[in-house]
């Protein structure tokens, strides 16, 4: 499959994409995970999205097409891909129709997760990240909590809360999403691509994007 995942932050996308990318093998991008192995790398990129992701900011529509340009072109992607977090602004939905175009490649469906706000607000404040930046489990201590020891059942390695998990980035984040990516689903829908799904159960929404995708 070639999807994008369009949705508010703590909407499920990381976690959905998991569960696509485990049915069929396509790969998730994420460009939130991307830029996270990159702060704990500490390269240029991390050292330049940092202070950005921090604040719940987005981080520049340049620097963003850069990874996703290169990204797009691995040869993981042959076999489909599940777009997580990206794109996020009109700018960054222009420039990747155009390389999209370019790289001859056509998106099946734009998926928009749609859940309450107060649901929001409590899967994020809940979330646990595993720390292992191969690995970035998703894990919530509602839902979906890690073994007691606090380790990701995956890999072993801590799960910890992000950087951005606190209120007032939490806040910042919603905000950012209303007035940045929200519009992208006006953008999608003139472009006929776009299928909007309720989604409080992620297995549930796997399903029902799947019969959407065969259909
Ligand atoms: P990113 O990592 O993309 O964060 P986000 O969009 O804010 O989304 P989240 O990862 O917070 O949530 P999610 O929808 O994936 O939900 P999840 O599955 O984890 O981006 C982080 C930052 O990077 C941005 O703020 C920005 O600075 C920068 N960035 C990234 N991409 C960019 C771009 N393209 N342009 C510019 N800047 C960019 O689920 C949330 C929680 O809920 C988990 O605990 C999960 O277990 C739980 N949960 C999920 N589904 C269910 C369910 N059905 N029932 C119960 N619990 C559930």
């Amino acid at each position: 499959m070639k999807i994008i995942l369009l949705g508010a932050p703590g909407a499920g996308k990381g976690t959905v994409a998991k569960l696509l990318s485990e049915y069929d093998g396509s790969v998730q991008i994420s460009t939130g995970d991307i830029l996270r192995a990159a702060v704990k790398e500490g390269n240029e990129l991390g050292k330049e999205a940092k202070a950005y992701m921090d604040r719940g900011d987005l981080v520049p529509d340049s620097l963003i097409m850069k990874i996703m340009e290169a990204r797009l072109q691995e040869s993981d992607c042959k076999r489909g891909f599940i777009m997580d977090g990206f794109p996020r602004t009109i700018p960054q939905a222009e420039a990747l129709k155009e390389l999209l175009e370019r790289l001859s490649i056509t998106l099946d469906m734009v998926v928009n997760l749609e859940v309450p706000r107060e649901v929001i607000l409590d899967r994020l404040t809940t979330r646990r990240t595993c720390s292992n930046p191969s690995c970035q489990e998703i894990y919530n201590i509602k839902s979906k909590p890690p073994t007691p020891e606090g380790t990701c059942k995956k890999c072993g390695s801590p799960v910890i809360q992000r950087d951005d998990e606190t209120e007032e980035a939490i806040l910042n984040r919603l905000e950012t999403y209303n007035a940045m990516t929200a519009p992208l689903i006006g953008f999608y829908e003139k472009e006929g691509l776009l299928k909007s799904f309720k989604s409080l159960d992620s297995k549930a929404t796997v399903e029902a994007i799947k019969q959407s995708l065969s259909a």
